[in-house]
């Protein structure tokens, strides 16, 4: 794919859409859990040209979006393409490389606040989505939040039917994810990067050089964070609930960035995780105890 393409080649023939949205808590600040606003918003993305859209078991919006979505654990799987009132779904991942003990609530807790595991393993989960491919409900399967060992491990798994497409992991200049993305890029896996803006109480659309890079091009900070990945040929997944966002966010293909804009962006690399899933730290399959 060209830095300017719109798609990238996934594995056998199959191309996945950059001109992407997440999902996740798809409401606008003041206006509370209101599903109405997720659908205004996919409803205006795809007018806006957006083709390819992140939802999760775990968000409790998935019946107001569309494809792909996410498996949370194993205890989701069941529901799914049907409850969706679909055929199948484009892409499905595995959410987190952990299990959890099937309970009411999504994400059961011990007294302590951590998480109660399960004594399953990613590779039995695999099995369960590789199943769903030959019985035509998924069309391709994927992962998110693995590190290069789980990764690894996926891949050498014997028997293996089908490989991961795709790793969705955290991913912008303050925590630029180099090791990770050439590891699943030399393995043709590809990479989708969510908190592309990181605006998880973090100021880096703020950040002087992301400022300086923007006024440059006469572009927003967001644009060009967005941008960034696109050159790196990372897919990108970036979230908002406001139309005149939702537009600006996808207004990303007719610049490009020098070399030197990318090599100040890497530069800012610190390492600075905003989802480190804490009540799961104590978990076998815990991602972030490694570099990466
Ligand atoms: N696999 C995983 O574990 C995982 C974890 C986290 C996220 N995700 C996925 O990744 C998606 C994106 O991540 P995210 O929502 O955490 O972070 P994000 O896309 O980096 O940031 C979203 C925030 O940025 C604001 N925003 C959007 N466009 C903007 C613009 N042009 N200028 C200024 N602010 C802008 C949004 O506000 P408004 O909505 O008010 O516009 C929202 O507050 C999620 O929706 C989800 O689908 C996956």
């Amino acid at each position: 794919m060209s830095a300017c393409g719109r798609h990238l080649p996934l594995q056998a023939g199959c191309r996945l859409s950059q001109r992407a949205r997440g999902t996740m808590e798809s409401i606008p600040s003041g206006l509370g859990h209101l599903e109405g606003v997720v659908a205004e918003a996919v409803k205006v993305a795809i007018d806006f040209g957006y083709r390819h859209f992140d939802c999760a078991y775990f968000y409790h919006n998935e019946t107001v979006v569309y494809l792909p979505r996410e498996v949370f654990g194993e205890n989701s799987m069941p529901q799914y393409p049907e409850g969706l009132n679909l055929d199948y779904l484009d892409l499905y991942l595995i959410h987190w490389p952990m299990g959890f003990k099937p309970r009411e609530k999504d994400i059961p807790l011990d007294c302590n606040g951590m998480v109660i595991p399960s004594n399953t393993s990613f590779l039995d989960t695999w099995e369960a989505m590789e199943d769903l491919v030959i019985e035509g409900l998924v069309r391709k399967v994927g992962v998110s939040n693995f590190n290069h060992e789980q990764l690894e491990t996926l891949l050498n798994k014997p028997g293996l039917r089908f490989k991961p497409v795709t790793n969705q992991i955290e991913c912008h200049p303050y925590l630029a994810q180099k090791n990770l993305i050439d590891f699943c890029h030399k393995r043709n896996v590809s990479v989708t990067a969510y908190c592309p803006l990181a605006k998880m109480g973090v100021d880096l659309l703020d950040d002087d050089v992301v400022q300086k890079i923007a006024k440059k091009h006469a572009k927003s900070p967001a644009q060009i964070l967005i941008r960034f990945q696109i050159q790196r040929n990372v897919i990108v997944i970036p979230k908002s609930a406001t139309p005149s966002r939702i537009r600006e966010n996808i207004q990303v293909f007719d610049f490009e960035l020098t070399e030197k804009d990318m090599e100040e962006l890497l530069s800012l690399d610190k390492n600075l995780r905003l989802t480190t899933f804490a009540p799961t730290k104590n978990h076998k399959d815990y991602p972030f105890h490694i570099e990466y």
